[in-house]
């Protein structure tokens, strides 16, 4: 069985998603003790933007950049760790309404025509990506957006992340969810310690 982690928030050591993402991996180890976890900080290290070079490439033209190459073969290593992993825990900052720029990059690079999708000729959506994974999403925010919040339409975050996972096919999704962080620290402790709890009664 394969675990793969994704860590994206740029806060380091004060990182919340990071320390939740931390716990469902280690849950994870505690349910399936011989889980092999891959492990990707993407704020330490990660692919470049896609370009018009990386498009010529996947359309057959010759490298002439360089590093392209060995850019490339980032994004097909991406691509290998998704295609072998059983279990998905992606640590998902909400920064500016959204996931993190860092993340956005690893999603450019998994959400891939030919690769990881295919358009039939009716215009219908054929995943090529097992669709047996199990994905966990440690969601983290200042504010608050669920129903009812008057932020509600500014949630690009864990909506963007659910449907980027449901058109490849993954709709075994469960979220992790700490927000109000912003909102002084017995808000924050609070959200942390529910997210714990939900954590803790992962039985899968
Ligand atoms: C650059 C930046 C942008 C942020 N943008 C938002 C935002 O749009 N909405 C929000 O609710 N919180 C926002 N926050 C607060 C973060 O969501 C919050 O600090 C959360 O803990 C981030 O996860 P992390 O601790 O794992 O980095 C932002 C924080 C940073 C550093």
């Amino acid at each position: 069985m394969k675990l793969l982690h994704i860590d994206s928030s740029i806060l380091g050591n004060d990182s919340v998603s990071r320390t939740l993402s931390a716990e469902i991996v280690a849950r994870q180890v505690a349910l399936h003790p011989s889980i092999e976890v891959t492990y990707r900080d993407l704020a330490s290290e990660i692919a470049e933007h896609l370009s018009i070079g990386h498009v010529a490439v996947r359309h057959g033209a010759a490298v002439e950049e360089p590093g392209l190459l060995g850019d490339i073969k980032k994004g097909d290593e991406y691509l290998d760790e998704l295609f072998d992993a059983d279990i998905v825990v992606v640590g998902a900052p909400m920064y500016n309404f959204s996931v993190s720029s860092q993340l956005k990059i690893w999603i450019d690079r998994i959400v891939v025509s030919g690769r990881t999708f295919k358009y039939s000729d009716t215009g219908d959506i054929q995943t090529l990506l097992p669709t047996s994974k199990k994905i966990f999403i440690a969601s983290t925010r200042g504010s608050a957006y669920s129903a009812g919040s008057p932020y509600a339409a500014l949630e690009h975050h864990e909506s963007y992340l659910k449907g980027v996972f449901a058109f490849l096919g993954q709709h075994d999704v469960t979220v992790i969810r700490a927000e109000g962080l912003a909102f002084g620290p017995e808000a924050k402790n609070a959200a942390i310690a529910q997210a714990r709890g939900e954590i803790a009664s992962i039985s899968a």
